[in-house]
């Protein structure tokens, strides 16, 4: 039986490290990973060159605060009805890519972009810069039924932008439905993220038996069918789906309230959540390049020299995170997790 396993140390290509109070804690939970795609979803939103180096020299204050740590993050910007080619020149120096939230799509959405038409110029900017469009794959159009956003985005609003803009590498991010990954493999310049969470849980797990505030996300999880396509394209050969954790803590309170916050906190388990799928599969030697190198070609940055090794053994401790906003719950996936990263900062004390 296998019980451990070494990788090259992976990456994260979508990360929530929110700002503030409990930004030294959450970016705690991160340091498996080498490199982190960052969100700008801030209150008020990272916008321009300015606000986001001063959002990663706040990341890297909260990384040295663990000895040793070694984490990048790579830095996005968040496109706004007002931006221009211009902000992009200016950003390029300190993005690896922008995000494309449709405006009141989630989270800290309500400064997206209304009118993606009007972007084209913003779009063939980052074509020609090389810089990668990061999309919220849901269209807002609240006559569209919740269930059913991402799939009509594909046709009504990604198809449109793909044939306007054929030289822009587009990641869709957090793909929740089969139709989704259908469509990522028929696109040329495209590729996916794929959450630990959608992976591993689907609409039962939010709704049956009770409602499970901490299984609400945005996209929110679809049918069995739909998680069972996003594993076989996680596990499977297609270099273009890779690992984007979209770890999106929330305090209880803002998640046990009577409108709850969408996000699930996964990062400090993410790796041991996938381990465990990844061996159910019989597919442990596609780890690695789900989590640590197709990620890493696709943004054209070199894989990580160095590893993690993930070992098995007792379950890990699902306590909430402490932070001076109140508690944070992780995420549990319904299973015990029973990989851990060795010697992971991200679960000291567990
Ligand atoms: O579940 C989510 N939470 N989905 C998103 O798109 C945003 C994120 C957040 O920022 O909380
Ligand atoms: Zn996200």
């Amino acid at each position: 039986m296998t019980d451990t396993l070494t990788i090259r140390r992976p990456d994260d290509y979508h990360l929530h490290l929110r700002d503030g109070a409990i930004l030294a804690a959450v970016t705690k939970g991160s340091l498996d990973f080498g490199r982190a795609i960052i969100m700008p979803n801030l209150v008020p939103p990272v916008v321009d060159a300015a606000m986001v180096r001063a959002y990663r020299a706040r990341i890297m204050d909260a990384v040295s605060l663990t000895p040793g740590a070694s984490f990048e993050p790579l830095m996005t910007l968040y496109l706004t009805d007002d931006t221009t080619p211009a902000t992009i020149d200016a950003a390029a120096e300190v993005c690896t890519a922008a995000k494309l939230y449709p405006a009141h799509a989630t989270t800290n959405s309500a400064s997206g972009v209304n009118d993606i038409d009007a972007l084209t110029p913003v779009l063939e900017r980052m074509a020609e810069r090389g810089m990668v469009l990061c999309i919220h794959g849901e269209v807002t159009d609240h006559s569209v039924d919740i269930f059913d956003r991402e799939a009509v985005f594909l046709e009504r609003v990604l198809a449109p932008i793909r044939s306007r803009v054929p030289g822009l590498k587009i990641v869709l991010e957090h793909v929740s439905t089969r139709a989704a990954v259908a469509f990522v493999k028929e696109a040329p310049n495209m590729a996916a993220t794929i959450t630990a969470h959608h992976l591993v849980i689907d609409r039962n797990d939010l709704l049956a038996g009770g409602i499970r505030p901490h299984n609400y996300c945005l996209p929110i999880v679809k049918r069995r069918e739909d998680r069972e396509a996003l594993v076989a394209a996680a596990t499977g050969d297609d270099d273009r789906f890779f690992f984007g954790s979209d770890s999106a803590p929330h305090t209880d309170m803002k998640k046990l309230g009577c409108c709850g916050a969408a996000g699930c906190f996964t990062a400090p388990v993410a790796m041991g959540i996938l381990a465990h799928l990844f061996e159910n599969k019989g597919r442990l030697g596609t780890l690695e390049a789900f989590a640590s190198t197709r990620g890493a070609a696709f943004y054209g940055l070199a894989p990580h020299d160095d590893t993690i090794t993930l070992v098995k053994g007792d379950p890990v401790a699902l306590e909430p995170i402490a932070t001076p906003d109140g508690p944070i719950t992780l995420f549990n996936p319904g299973f015990p997790i029973t990989w851990r990263v060795e010697n992971s900062p991200a679960l000291d004390g567990r």
